[in-house]
């Protein structure tokens, strides 16, 4: 899994330093890219190539497409970092993004990033029909702004120190981190006109999602700083409204179990096909950064 892993960033950081050198040169690169490229592990780009092999979709257009979504992905840790926001001073084992260039150009390198994934999409050597890549980029879109990642964000920003229900920590998760996912999972569909699947693969992603994210509080909760490359035991000291704030951890613990079983039995259909999709959501359960 590791392996698989490591070749799906390789692939994506290649993808994506290629078509950056294809551009002007301008003074704002520098920080996208080291919002951008280093030591992400592109578990998004993975799910997409992990959904798109169930349906036989072609490893580069499914590369190209994941390169626009970690553009996304990168857009949103380097605002999710900045002073108004979470105020986190280490990324990726390195000072975040506006630490190193400061606060102005860290929001510019994030809008650069977000513009540059519809970029990507709309580009000609993206090898699918004009009518799917409008399909592409309107439901990224969606999964990005205020139904998504950024309603998301503004949600779990309102909840610090309240005490926040079940079901208003799940639908914050959905958006903030679900949202991408499902369009990891329903990205292989539109290319392969199976537009008749998307509901079912939309809720799979979001459940990935909601269980990424449990894991990434799971982390900062109990894990190592050094090995998750961010300060961790963050979360108590902000008042985030987590499924561990609420249920404790043990039972945060169980209830990802549980959610990981359920995500399986949708899966069950796919069986053989869906191994390596299986085997990344393991992953993301066991790991540690
Ligand atoms: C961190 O995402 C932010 C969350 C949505 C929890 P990742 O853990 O995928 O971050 P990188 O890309 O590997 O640094
Ligand atoms: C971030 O969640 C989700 C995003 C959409 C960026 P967190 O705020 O928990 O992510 P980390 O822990 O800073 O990576
Ligand atoms: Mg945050
Ligand atoms: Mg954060
Ligand atoms: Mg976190």
């Amino acid at each position: 899994m590791k392996k698989k892993l490591n070749k799906i960033a390789k692939d994506t950081n290649f993808f994506l330093k290629k078509y950056l050198k294809s551009q002007k040169k301008t003074e704002l690169l520098k920080a996208m890219k080291y919002g951008l490229l280093p030591g992400g592990k592109k578990i998004r780009s993975k799910i997409l190539v992990d959904v798109g092999k169930i349906f036989n979709i072609n490893y580069n257009v499914l590369i190209q497409i994941g390169a626009a979504v970690e553009c996304i992905h990168a857009y949103t840790l380097i605002h999710d970092d900045l002073p108004c926001m979470d105020n986190d001073d280490l990324r990726r084992g390195k000072p975040s993004t506006h630490k190193k260039f400061g606060e102005s150009t860290a929001v510019l390198a994030g809008n650069s990033l977000l513009t540059l994934a519809f970029e990507i999409l709309a580009n000609k050597n993206l090898k699918i029909s004009d009518n799917k890549k409008i399909l592409l980029i309107n439901y990224i879109s969606n999964c990005s702004g205020h139904e998504g990642v950024a309603g998301g964000q503004y949600s779990d920003l309102k909840f610090e120190n309240k005490t926040i229900s079940l079901r208003k920590i799940k639908d914050m998760q959905f958006k903030k981190t679900g949202r991408l996912f499902s369009f990891c999972c329903v990205a292989p569909l539109i290319t392969a006109n199976k537009n008749y699947l998307i509901n079912k693969f939309n809720k799979i992603g979001e459940n990935i999602g909601l269980l990424f994210q449990i894991s990434d509080d799971l982390i900062d909760y109990s894990g190592n700083s050094k090995i998750a490359g961010k300060k961790t035991r963050k979360d108590e000291a902000k008042g985030k409204a987590t499924l561990i704030s609420l249920l404790g951890y043990k039972n945060t613990i169980k209830y990802s179990n549980k959610l990981k079983q359920n995500i399986f039995n949708e899966l069950a259909k796919y069986q053989n096909r869906s191994k390596n999709l299986r085997e990344t959501i393991e992953f993301i359960l066991s790991r540690t950064n």
